[in-house]
């Protein structure tokens, strides 16, 4: 018995002012195709063999309505609302709570960020049943470990240890070290070793499994779930899974995987997926250029037109009442920004 289950209560601040309170990231379309980023995951969910029944979503509750609007097959019993984004340490405790409780301890769970871009489904699927058998034949809360291929700061590293076995044909490892957003000297350090992956942010495991981990290293988050059910969510601690789990545990296990991937974190990322041949720049609107490159043009308005002159390395996004420019090395500090920011206008 296999649940995939979605995280998606994110903000996706980065990608403001397209994503919104009302219009989270995970509710765009951004690769260019007509299925939003939740919807894309869904369809890649239920490729994997299971139905509507087995597939889960937890959210958080200003952004529940959109999801039942976006995934209106989702039975809602399956649908878990957050009254406050907890990060995905209290998510995927809590889910797995929910999954035990119906299915026992021996359902197999899988978490799949709703932020993802995945090139090649075929491969994704096979990957996936290599997880699935590595967590059904051992204590094993399993990774899919990415190529990486430069410092980035804003993902998960893992170390690769001793080989254990094949799962499909996939060799599998032991988690040596598994070390959350590292900073940059770190970051290039482990890139030169050559034998760190980025973790993708997906997770396979054993319900019981899971639940005994965070027994053992983050009883702060699953004691009081487990104990005042769901009321406690406010007052649980803001930890994502990658701090609150995968940095302590001993059961962690990679797959390298070789699907096309990429987080759909920022507008940067955007460019790496849309990038046009012969185009110095990214257009996603109407734009006139002098002496421009490197620019990504965003107008959410198809009469607008957006003029540059001397310009390189920007991004320019025109949504309803805002706009933004920013130097694209640093579109990660919108986050920051934004707090500064008295409302979200
Ligand atoms: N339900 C719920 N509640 N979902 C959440 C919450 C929450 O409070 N916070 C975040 N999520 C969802 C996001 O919508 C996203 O789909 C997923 O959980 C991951 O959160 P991100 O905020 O996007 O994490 P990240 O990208 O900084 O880091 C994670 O992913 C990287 C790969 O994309 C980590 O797992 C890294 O180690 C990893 O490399
Ligand atoms: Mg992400």
């Amino acid at each position: 018995l296999f649940f995939p289950v979605i995280l998606a209560g994110g903000k996706g601040e980065r990608f403001w002012p397209l994503s919104r309170q009302d219009r989270p990231k995970q509710f765009l379309c951004l690769d260019g195709s007509s299925r939003s980023l939740l919807q894309a995951t869904a369809d890649r969910l239920l490729n994997l063999g299971g139905g509507w029944a087995d597939l889960w979503v937890i959210t958080s509750s200003p952004i529940a309505q959109g999801v039942r609007e976006q995934l209106p097959e989702l039975p809602e019993t399956n649908l878990l609302i957050e009254s406050q984004g907890r990060d995905t340490a209290a998510a995927v405790a809590w889910t797995s709570l929910e999954i035990k409780k119906r299915y026992g301890e021996d359902a197999i769970i899988g978490f799949f960020p709703a932020d993802h871009w995945i090139a090649d489904q075929e491969v994704f699927a096979h990957t996936l049943d290599a997880a699935i058998q590595l967590a059904s034949s051992k204590d094993a809360i399993v990774t899919l470990g990415i190529k990486p291929t430069f410092p980035s700061t804003g993902y998960g590293y893992i170390e690769q240890g001793e080989k254990i076995g094949s799962f499909n044909d996939l060799p599998a490892y032991h988690v040596n070290r598994f070390t959350e957003k590292p900073n940059r000297e770190t970051a290039e350090t482990f890139l030169s070793t050559g034998s760190f992956s980025w973790n993708s942010g997906m997770f396979v495991f054993r319900a019981g499994v899971v639940l005994e981990e965070l027994h053992a290293h983050a009883p702060e988050i699953i004691e009081p779930l487990e104990k005042q059910g769901s009321d406690v969510y406010p007052q649980l601690p803001k930890k994502s899974i990658d701090y609150a789990l995968m940095e302590k545990t001993s059961l962690a296990y990679v797959l390298p995987v070789a699907f096309g991937w990429d987080d759909l974190g920022d507008w940067n990322a955007i460019a790496r997926l849309l990038k046009q041949e012969n185009n110095p720049n990214i257009e996603l609107a109407t734009h006139v250029g002098l002496d421009t490159q490197g620019a990504i043009i965003y107008a959410s308005n198809p009469d607008d037109v957006v003029v540059t002159i001397g310009l390189q390395d920007v991004v320019i996004v025109r949504d309803r009442n805002v706009t933004l420019i920013v130097k694209a090395e640093r579109t990660q500090e919108i986050k920051q920004i934004l707090k500064t920011l008295q409302s979200d206008p």
